[in-house]
């Protein structure tokens, strides 16, 4: 069966509009499952109204790629933990630059045999000239090959198949601007004349080299931020594939993706205080006179048992919970539910603390805490908790640090100094909970764990919370 183009054009016109109110539903816990279903149906009438399309004339390869895809898929989705989400987001980022690469690449050589050396930029044409399909084309291919590349590279960093240290050698922003200019010359070059195919297979390898050492200087903690800004060139060359095939569509999903990749980068960037040109070329904040963890720590810290915190629990009226990267690794977030279940039987009100960046992926703490059905309601943003803090009885810092380093508030040599952070100083008690006075992510020690209203209870999250909760229980 196949449908005409005015048809095609509403049903996309349809489909995009689902995206867009799926994307709103995704900015409140709330309505998320909603706006992933809205998405999902915009999805799918994409999808059933373009395998109606002319153009295809047998479904046997489709059939086949769909089948495959789909029990690589499944099995994906069910086997992958949690904490290895960033580096299955870079995988797909990276098979959605490559399918782009390989949609302008096929439009290319489809034209080349269609209309040999002559009429290739007319045949190549769609909706668009000649001309401007060409142009589409390259930088699809440009965009496509970069994200492919730099995403397993980022990829292979986070699954530590490579060493996540930066990596770079003398001159290589050099070579880098060199690949950029003579990838952007190839597609000049192949728009006056596209029969040179020479100059397209160049223009690859060049884009795929430029992947690879693009990503190589940064450091693996930085990942989540590169690939937030892959995710947004997936967009892009998707864009430039829609522009290809005169694909409304992609067009519009394209760029819905590569804006809001670039928005999220951005949101990642404020929230640890660095610009994108200091994590693209691998450079950390400089540090003044950063303070040493003698001078921090020295005779000034006071470690508890859970009895001693069961007992600074027992009267409290209000406890907040501070979720960090530390309650990932604990995979503590059924204790925690469970501790604040018991607090909460006896009248407490209780409430999560979540900052932009705690953890290692946007919505780290919001997934994980979902996960053990702790109410939306209960996790606040950071704007809505930190006036909070004062009429707090006690902050629960459980394998958190660099969100809450009062170092960041006010200690203008320090490194993280402007990134927003918990006040949980703030609160008439502090307990922290994690192994050691290791620092986090910054690799910078911590004064709050020197106050004089923290107690630090050390142990592995999970079972220090059972614990507590114990200990609790029976006051
Ligand atoms: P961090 O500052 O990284 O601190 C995590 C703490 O967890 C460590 O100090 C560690 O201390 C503790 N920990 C580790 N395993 C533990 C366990 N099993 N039980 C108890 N504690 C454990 O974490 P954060 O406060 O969540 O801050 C996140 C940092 O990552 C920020 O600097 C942020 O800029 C950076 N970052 C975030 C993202 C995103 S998008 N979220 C992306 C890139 C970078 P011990 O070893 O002493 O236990």
């Amino acid at each position: 069966m196949q449908i005409s183009q005015a048809w095609i054009d509403i049903a996309y016109l349809a489909a995009a509009s689902l995206f867009v109110l799926g994307i709103k539903g995704l900015t409140k816990p709330r309505t998320a499952v909603r706006g992933n279903l809205l998405a999902a149906t915009g999805m799918l009438i994409a999808a059933v109204i373009t395998l109606l399309h002319k153009d295809i004339v047998t479904y046997e390869w489709i059939i086949g790629g769909f089948v495959l895809g789909a029990v690589v898929g499944s099995l994906l989705a069910i086997k992958v933990k949690m904490t290895a989400m960033p580096q299955l987001v870079a995988l797909l980022n990276g098979f959605g630059g490559g399918a782009s690469f390989a949609v302008a690449a096929a439009e290319y050589f489809k034209g080349l045999d269609a209309a040999g050396a002559a009429g290739v930029l007319e045949a190549m044409a769609g909706q668009s000239t000649g001309m401007v399909a060409m142009i589409a084309i390259g930088a699809a291919v440009l965009i496509g090959s970069v994200t492919l590349t730099g995403s397993f590279i980022a990829f292979a960093k986070l699954q530590e198949l490579i060493d996540g240290q930066p990596k770079g050698f003398p001159g290589m922003k050099f070579i880098n601007l060199i690949l950029l200019i003579g990838s952007v010359v190839a597609i000049g070059v192949l728009v006056n004349d596209p029969t040179q195919q020479v100059v397209f297979w160049s223009l690859v390898a060049a884009a795929a080299v430029l992947g690879v050492l693009l990503v190589m200087p940064i450091g693996g903690a930085d990942m989540p931020v590169v690939i937030a800004l892959l995710n947004s060139y997936s967009g892009l060359a998707a864009a430039a594939a829609g522009f290809v095939m005169g694909n409304s569509a992609l067009i519009i999903t394209g760029s819905l993706v590569g804006a809001s990749g670039l928005i999220l980068t951005n949101v990642m960037c404020k929230a640890m205080n660095r610009s994108l040109t200091n994590v693209l070329f691998g450079v950390m904040a400089e540090g003044g006179d950063a303070m040493d963890q003698d001078e921090v720590y020295g005779g000034k810290v006071r470690s508890s048992s859970a009895e001693e915190i069961a007992m600074i629990l027992e009267p409290a009226k209000r406890v907040v919970i501070v979720p960090g990267f530390g309650l990932a690794m604990a995979q503590a977030q059924h204790a925690v539910r469970d501790l604040a279940d018991s607090l909460e039987a006896r009248g407490c009100e209780v409430e999560y603390a979540i900052h932009p960046v705690a953890g290692r992926m946007p919505g780290h703490m919001n997934v994980l805490l979902a996960e053990a059905e702790v109410p939306y309601d209960k996790l606040k943003t950071m704007e809505e908790i930190n006036p909070t803090f004062e009429e707090t009885d006690v902050a629960i810092v459980l394998g958190a640090n660099d969100v809450t380093n009062p170092m960041a508030r006010e200690d203008k040599g320090s490194p993280i100094y402007g990134m927003p952070i918990l006040n949980v100083d703030k609160a008439r008690n502090v307990v922290v909970i994690k192994r050691s006075l290791s620092p986090g992510f910054a690799g910078l020690p911590n004064p709050l764990f020197a106050n004089d209203n923290t107690l630090m209870l050390f142990g592995d999250a999970k079972q220090s919370v059972l614990d507590v909760n114990t200990a609790y229980k029976e006051s």
